[in-house]
């Protein structure tokens, strides 16, 4: 695929289904996260997979971690977060493993990260897959970094899901650059 072509045109997919990525592929998507700019080679990525095989059990955790957080939830609301697993064949969940540096402040390794984010999402869509690119209550609760084996400390820059897209695309209108760039005037 032309990168060009990818870059001006890219989407989030709504609807995730089998298959995912092979073990060579994600090989790929993860060497193009490591591409991210990455200030004083902190290297501060780190990335959690659950693989297909390991979403029920995710699911079970992330709704009894739900119920933990808000008591109050209904057994729907425990339901869809256990059933949010099954939303594609493979979730990758980013963070960024804040160091404290005189230099670089918290806020540039978590931007790494989220710039490793979007390397998975652009690789696996050159090779044919799509992602969606999620965050949520989960990435901020430390419950659920102790459970993926994350420290307290780190930051969850996205849950993404990754897989084959069945149905819509982001309907994300897609703004000018007018509105959003100014050339400064000196
Ligand atoms: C850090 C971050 C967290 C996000 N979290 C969510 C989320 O939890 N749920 C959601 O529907 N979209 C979330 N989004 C937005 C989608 O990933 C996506 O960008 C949006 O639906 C627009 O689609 P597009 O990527 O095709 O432009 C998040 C985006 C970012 C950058």
């Amino acid at each position: 695929m032309d990168a060009l072509e990818l870059l001006l045109n890219r989407t989030s997919a709504l609807k995730l289904t089998e298959p995912g990525p092979n073990a060579s592929e994600l090989d790929q998507i993860f060497r193009s996260a490591l591409r991210a700019p990455d200030h004083g080679r902190l290297r501060p990525w780190r990335f959690v997979v659950i693989p297909s095989d390991k979403r029920e059990r995710y699911g079970e955790l992330m709704s009894e971690l739900l119920h933990l957080r808000t008591p109050d939830a209904t057994p729907e609301m425990l339901a869809g977060e256990r059933d949010k697993a099954l939303r594609a064949p493979l979730i990758i969940i980013a963070a960024a493993r804040v160091k404290d540096h005189p230099k670089i402040p918290e806020v540039e390794q978590v931007l790494s990260a989220g710039a490793a984010v979007q390397n998975i999402m652009l690789t696996a869509e050159a090779i044919g897959y799509r992602a969606m690119w999620r965050t949520g209550a989960p990435a901020y609760d430390a419950r659920v970094k102790k459970m993926l084996g994350l420290d307290d400390t780190d930051v969850i820059a996205g849950i993404v899901y990754l897989g084959t897209r069945a149905g819509g695309s982001s309907p994300a209108v897609r703004p000018l650059p007018a509105d959003f760039v100014s050339t400064w005037a000196g």
